[in-house]
């Protein structure tokens, strides 16, 4: 009988996905064009990935590229995938790639470690598709194949020396980057978290709970907890041309990118008084809420109330006035497109 990953490998030569990042044979794996997927990937779906994929690649080809690119643009070409850390590990990543490696990757698992945003998990990935070194590659799909495979007793996350365990018992002796891939091809098409394909999968023969149909039982889930909710107001203040006051972010969470002024955001709501009491305005007179706008983070849901005033010629430092058609020019998060959508329309990406 063949082994588990003879099936998925043979399965995933005429199966996987065309997506752009991944080398077509012969050709070798760009690991910067692989690393650049990866830590787009870590929270992000492919669908939303491949665009963002492209735009990068063409406006910086290589990682010296990118190393000489500026904060602000790199965050520019990032607006809207969130994680915004991400962005700045990436560039901190490129510019050490560039300066202390000679714009040469990195394989080893020491080295990768010690860069701005790779993780384990990362770095994993990296050595077995970049490298084609082993490598246990274990994200959420790997995980859930696992536990559907080996009808594991507990959460996923809960064991994860007991996942890699069980991996390293399907893993071939070759082919590491086709089989970590495979696996996720798996995972994102057949192996799907819902209704999962399991008459047509390449590896139903190994599978304990698609003997006994119990495939819907697995993973086993972790009870969560709800989220909190988080409050604050943003202040939308605009002069007589119609022009938008904007500023940076200096708060740690989004930290560079723009913002319409804001409050700090807290457990409790804010009476509305103590929110101007705190906006760089408090002496001006502001309309009531005219709108409130929702954004879900990892961690928090976050509900912002959007108050006005109109005003000419303010005079503060910490930011400046930008034309309504150059909104689209500067790095804003995509809870600040919620706001300034809700106040002018869409806003689109140049
Ligand atoms: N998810 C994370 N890494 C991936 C990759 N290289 N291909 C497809 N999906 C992924």
């Amino acid at each position: 009988m063949s082994s588990f990953s003879t099936k998925i490998l043979d399965w995933y030569h005429h199966a996987q996905r065309k997506l752009p990042w991944r080398a077509k044979d012969p050709i070798k794996p760009n690991p910067y064009h692989v690393w650049l997927s990866e830590i787009m990937l870590q929270q992000t779906t492919v669908a939303t990935v491949i665009a963002y994929f492209l735009n990068f690649t063409e406006k910086w080809p290589d990682v010296n590229s990118l190393a000489n690119a500026s904060i602000d643009e790199v965050l520019h070409a990032w607006q809207g995938l969130g994680y915004y850390s991400r962005a700045h590990n990436l560039h901190k990543t490129a510019q050490i790639i560039a300066t202390d490696y000679n714009g040469i990757f990195p394989n080893t698992e020491e080295f990768l470690l010690q860069l701005p945003g790779i993780g384990p998990y990362t770095s994993a990935a990296i050595r077995a598709i970049a490298f084609n070194q082993k490598s246990l590659v274990i994200d959420g799909n790997v995980e859930r194949i696992l536990a559907r495979v080996f009808r594991l007793p507990f959460p996923p996350k809960d064991d994860m020396k007991q996942l890699r365990i069980v991996l390293e018992t399907l893993s071939p002796n070759d082919k590491f980057g086709e089989f970590a891939q495979s696996m996720m091809d798996l995972g994102a098409t057949i192996c799907t978290p819902k209704n999962p394909k399991c008459d047509i999968c390449p590896v139903n023969n190994f599978c304990e709970s698609y003997k006994n149909l119990t495939q819907h039982l697995y993973p086993i889930e972790k009870l969560k907890a709800k989220r909190p909710q988080k409050f604050g107001f943003v202040f939308w203040v605009e002069n007589d041309k119609g022009d938008i006051w904007i500023r940076k972010r200096e708060n740690r969470l989004l930290k560079g990118l723009m913002e319409i002024p804001s409050t700090s955001w807290e457990i409790e709501n804010w009476k509305k008084e103590e929110a101007i009491a705190n906006s760089p305005w408090p002496e001006h007179s502001w309309t009531n809420v005219i709108g409130q706008v929702k954004h879900v983070f990892t961690h928090f849901e976050l509900y912002l109330n959007i108050i006005k005033i109109k005003k000419s010629g303010l005079d503060l430092e910490d930011g400046f006035w930008c034309a309504q058609k150059d909104l689209k020019d500067h790095a804003f998060p995509t809870l600040m497109h919620k706001v300034i959508n809700h106040q002018l329309g869409t806003l689109k990406n140049k």
